[in-house]
């Protein structure tokens, strides 16, 4: 053990600190946390995570999240010692984000109006629970565990809480998990249930269930593993490792996801940032966050109000004054992609920071462009959600707005897997939809 890693306030002018053992997901002003390192890791790793591609027996090395586990290493174990990490790190027998990798797909290159080779689409979906969130559970739960925490909370769309249920029902821990009653896919909501979780279910939406499980999760000594919490922003950190290792450590042009809470394009951004500052990454990509036209904070906030993290001191009053309107004149978020039906986005202000970090944009798309391109992945053998379909869609109108270049080298992360059999089955069933293929009697 030594003292490399620490908590720090995201906020320049607090900027307070904490041990790595804190169980805070913000600082005592209320600011979210990041895990820091002192040391720089040397790019001498990257001929050792390359050779654990052949993984000799570790499961740590198999696993897409723990291959990398020197440039995540909080709870500063000894990474070569076999007995410390099966001690220490949380592993779903090395399968998180073991399956996942940038691929090639050339029909939604063509949907996108892309060049085939400049077009990478990496599946988060086959992740154990079927979601990217397999990423950074993984190691919200080891630091979880770290601290002795027993009760873990959590409150979700979805896939946040089938992903906590899987890793807390293997480390025999306790799972409360809150979601917005009727809101959630049954495939998403069987799995908290069939993992064993108690569902709490709320009378809103997710915003409402965040509040209420982060109020519960301080009365009752619960451990709170959504996206604030700094751990999981590690763990999501390897969605771009893996993308990147597999370009030769050549950066893309381009990161685009979803946008929902905003822990993904948090972790994109802080992955980035510490490659560049580490010099294992020569350019910075730009990162694209693709809001649902129906719940379009971020979009609204960012390109309406021209919002920025402005270099620490973002105007959060446009933020509350937002939240206010949306109030007053009773605007719930409405989308069919209901894992990013979030009208608060709990990260809004590490996703700006990452936005500026990456000199990134906001787009927005219908609920038909999410189906349209949820359905054009399926076309090509790959399974992904609604939400999801927000990638292929998202860039297909930044081109279409010449902001992202034809030749341009795009990863996009296609964030999880279809849990919601009824979406492309209605599709499928009306003609009207651009790549239907009806029944036929
Ligand atoms: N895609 C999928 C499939 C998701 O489940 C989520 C979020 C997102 C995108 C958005 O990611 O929050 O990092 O911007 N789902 C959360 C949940 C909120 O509870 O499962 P984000």
């Amino acid at each position: 053990m030594n003292d490399n890693a620490y908590l720090k306030c995201i906020d320049p002018s607090c900027g307070l600190e904490y041990p790595i053992s804190s169980k805070n997901i913000e600082c005592e002003r209320g600011h979210l946390l990041d895990v820091k390192y002192k040391k720089t890791p040397s790019t001498d790793l990257k001929e050792l995570f390359y050779a654990r591609r052949n993984p000799q027996g570790s499961i740590f090395n198999e696993s897409g999240v723990w291959r990398f586990r020197e440039l995540i290493n909080f709870c500063q174990i000894d990474t070569t010692n076999q007995e410390e990490c099966s001690k220490y790190l949380v592993s779903l027998d090395g399968a998180e984000g073991r399956q996942s990798k940038p691929y090639q797909m050339s029909k939604v290159a063509n949907f996108i109006g892309m060049n085939h080779d400049s077009l990478w689409l990496q599946p988060e979906g086959y992740n154990p629970s079927g979601s990217f969130k397999d990423n950074g559970m993984s190691t919200a739960i080891t630091h979880a565990k770290m601290i002795n925490a027993r009760k873990i909370i959590c409150a979700s769309t979805g896939n946040t809480s089938a992903a906590a249920a899987m890793f807390t029902a293997n480390e025999n821990m306790e799972c409360d998990v809150y979601i917005p009653a009727g809101q959630i896919a049954p495939g998403k909501l069987s799995q908290a249930y069939q993992f064993g979780a108690q569902i709490i279910q709320v009378q809103g939406n997710f915003d409402d269930a965040l509040a209420k499980s982060l109020k519960d999760a301080k009365e009752r000594d619960g451990y709170t593993v959504n996206s604030i919490n700094p751990f999981r922003i590690e763990g999501q950190k390897t969605i771009p490792y893996r993308a990147i290792e597999y370009l030769n450590w050549q950066a893309p042009d381009w990161i685009v996801y979803p946008g929902g809470a905003l822990g993904n394009i948090s972790s994109c951004g802080k992955a980035l940032m510490e490659l560049y500052e580490w010099g294992w990454i020569k350019k910075i990509p730009r990162i694209a966050a693709i809001n649902a036209d129906g719940a379009s904070t971020l979009y609204d906030l960012y390109n309406g109000s021209n919002l920025r993290w402005n270099k620490g001191k973002p105007d959060t009053e446009i933020i509350k004054q937002y939240y206010h309107d949306l109030d007053k004149k009773g605007i719930r978020p409405k989308t069919k992609a209901t894992a990013i039906q979030i009208g608060r986005p709990a990260n809004i202000l590490k996703g700006l920071r990452s936005l500026e970090l990456t000199n990134g944009v906001v787009e927005k798309v219908s609920d038909s462009e999410m189906l349209d391109g949820m359905s054009i992945v399926g076309l090509n053998g790959f399974d992904c959600e609604m939400a999801s379909g927000a990638t292929p869609a998202g860039i297909k109108k930044l081109i279409e707005k010449e902001i992202i270049k034809k030749d341009d080298v795009v990863v996009g992360i296609l964030t999880g897997r279809q849990k919601d059999s009824s979406l492309p089955v209605d599709y499928h069933n009306n003609p009207a939809n651009r790549f239907a293929i009806p029944p036929r009697d």
